[in-house]
This record gives structure tokens, C-alpha cells and sequence, in this order.
């Protein structure tokens, strides 16, 4: 279970300020949040509405539209292993099969520490270094079993 977030409701006055209230920056400013707490608090929800003087069904929508942003609690680590033709030819699910069995986890969930994020995503532009899957913006290739999970142990260790 994760534990209950802390939010710095200073630090999010700051982003909020940082791009002057302007209610076409809201993106931004989620993605901004999403960098610090790796999603966007629901609590945040009605202070943006207000001081961005929008609705907060659109704040949902745009949450929803946009992959990189999450109204639930998500990892330090999102993990994604591509499971596009070139990569599962390669083997890719042996790969995520390794990693949920390796995290305890599901694809589309959390690690119960808070530390990973795992999915599946389509084709993600290098199809000739498959199986490939990316940790936050790292792209790692050429995996197998061990060596994905490998690299996940090495963000555990970075974590420790
Ligand atoms: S199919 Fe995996 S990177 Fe293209």
C-alpha cells in the first residue's frame, strides 16, 4: 500500500505561478507536477480549476488524453517494455513476464513500494534494438530475462 503523499502546496502555488494562472499552460503545469509526485494528486484537481479559472471536467479530460499524465499514484520508475511486432517477435513477452513476476506486479500497475510502474506500449521507435523497454526516459535494448532484470535491480540499488 502507498503511503499517504505529503503534497507542498507552496511548491504547486509556484508552478501555478511560474506560468502566470494562464489556463492554456494547464499541461504543463500537470506535467510539471507530474515530474515531482510522478502523477497528479486529485487534491490538486480543484486548486488548479480555480486558480486557473477552469473546469475541472476538462482538467480530467486532459488527464486522460495525455498518456504521460496520471490522476493515480504511479512509480518513481515507469517501465515501459514495448510489445510492438518487432519487439515481441524478439521476445518481448518473455520479458514482461520476467518483470511481473519479478516486481509482483500486473501490467498497468504499481509496486506496492511506490518504486515501479509497469505497462506495455506499442512500437516505440527503435525496432531494431528489440525487445526494448524504456525507465523513465532511459531506452534500454537487446533485453532478455535477466538482463531486464537486471536494469530494474540497478534502479532498485539507485533507490536504496
Ligand atoms: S516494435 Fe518495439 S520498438 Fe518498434
Amino acid at each position: 500500500m502507498l503511503s499517504k503523499l505529503e503534497i507542498d502546496w507552496k511548491q504547486i502555488d509556484e508552478i501555478i505561478t511560474h506560468y502566470g494562472n494562464e489556463k492554456e499552460a494547464l499541461l504543463m503545469i500537470m506535467q510539471d507536477i507530474s515530474d515531482i509526485y510522478h502523477y497528479v494528486p486529485p487534491e490538486v484537481v480543484p486548486v488548479l480549476a480555480e486558480k486557473l479559472g477552469v473546469r475541472k471536467s476538462h482538467i480530467f479530460s486532459v488527464a486522460t488524453f495525455y498518456k504521460t499524465i496520471s490522476l493515480i499514484p504511479r512509480g518513481r520508475y515507469i517501465v515501459h517494455v514495448c510489445t510492438g511486432t518487432a519487439c515481441h517477435v524478439r521476445g518481448a513477452e518473455k520479458v514482461m513476464d520476467a518483470l511481473k513476476t519479478d516486481l509482483k506486479t500486473q501490467e498497468g500497475e504499481t509496486t506496492a513500494d511506490g518504486l515501479f510502474t509497469l505497462e506495455g506500449v506499442r512500437c516505440i521507435g527503435c525496432c531494431a534494438s528489440g525487445p526494448v523497454m524504456t525507465v523513465n526516459k532511459e531506452t534500454h535494448g537487446g533485453l532478455d530475462r535477466s538482463s531486464a532484470l537486471k536494469v530494474i535491480d540497478n534502479y532498485r540499488n539507485l533507490s536504496s
